[in-house]
């Protein structure tokens, strides 16, 4: 493994290559990552690197945000394989049905989804800036793709807006059930329960904390509770373990993000290789897709 980490420095150096990680992929791909967050927090990154190569160690939607956002980038994903299966869950013939039926609308679509989607839309969000975002939208009506879930959890907390949900959701959060927070209560009493608002909304109302993955580990990090229960996919425990070595985090079953997981240190030396495989937008796609993200960014920023 030592050998594969050096090769990679190495020739990341002489390509002029940027790591960013995902806190969902495998903890020793985050630790070789120059930069490593959440969504939000890389694609900010991913717009101010002056680096001319960004090797993304995350899910194609990530790449191509990167591309979207850093045009005159080469943008390496070290497996296109590697597809967030919610980013798929979209209906384009939803959205223009949609629009055909309020005056007063906004496409908000979470940043989990294709670039050919972002296209369409009129804002994107991630899960650390949706609430803040929604919020100053001047519609009423908000069309949010196409998680389900994050959608739900928005509109809650926002009862003077009207919402219209897509039919998405994250196969790895969707099926953590207000049960096994139940259940984890019962055999952890007194610990906190945080919680990423990808969970059904009923979920979400249990925690004692909702937010994206960098919410939820900063949550960990400054609680004086010892004992956390954890409703995310468990690649967070790496940054969480590093950050509070005296605490102890239940996960729920260990979720895990199959597809996150296909970023390997081998795979990342391989695109560093040969520069490939590269993400790609088409120029028209991008230029489109570009508007939602900025708006995303001005809105977003603090
Ligand atoms: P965040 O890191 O922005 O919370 O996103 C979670 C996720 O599912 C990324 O695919
Ligand atoms: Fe997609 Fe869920 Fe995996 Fe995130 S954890 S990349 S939302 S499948």
């Amino acid at each position: 493994m030592e050998k594969t980490i050096n090769e990679i420095r190495r020739l990341a150096k002489e390509r002029d290559a940027v790591i960013l990680a995902h806190y969902y992929v495998d903890g020793a791909v985050q630790d070789i990552a120059d930069y490593v967050g959440d969504s939000f927090y890389l694609a900010k990154v991913a717009k101010k690197v002056q680096n001319r190569t960004i090797v993304f160690c995350g899910v194609t939607f990530m790449g191509e945000s990167a591309c979207i956002l850093s045009p005159d980038k080469t943008v390496l994903v070290p497996d296109m394989g590697a597809v967030c299966p919610m980013a798929l869950m979209v209906d384009e013939e939803e959205i223009k049905r949609v629009r055909g039926e309020y005056d007063d609308l906004a496409v908000v679509c979470y940043i989990n989804s294709m670039a050919a989607t972002k296209a369409l839309v009129d804002v994107c969000v991630t899960s650390s800036n949706a609430l803040d975002i929604v919020r100053k939208l001047p519609q009423k009506n908000i069309y949010f793709i196409p998680d389900q879930n994050l959608g739900s959890w928005i509109a809650s907390q926002m009862p003077e807006k009207n919402f219209i949900f897509g039919k998405g959701y994250c196969p790895i959060h969707h099926v953590i059930s207000p049960g096994d927070v139940e259940e984890y209560r019962a055999k952890y009493p007194g610990a906190p329960v945080l919680v990423h608002p990808e969970c059904p909304l009923e979920v979400s109302r249990m925690a004692d904390y909702v937010g994206s993955t960098s919410g939820i580990i900063e949550r960990a990090a400054k609680g004086s509770e010892k004992e956390f229960i954890v409703c995310t996919e468990s690649g967070v425990g790496h940054k969480m373990r590093a950050l509070c070595p005296d605490k102890t985090f239940h996960f729920i079953e260990k979720k895990i993000c199959d597809d996150m997981k296909k970023i390997t240190l081998e795979k990342v030396l391989e695109c560093l290789k040969t520069n490939e495989p590269r993400a790609h937008v088409p120029e028209d796609v991008r230029l489109k897709a570009q508007k939602s993200l900025d708006r995303m960014l001005e809105l977003g920023a603090k």
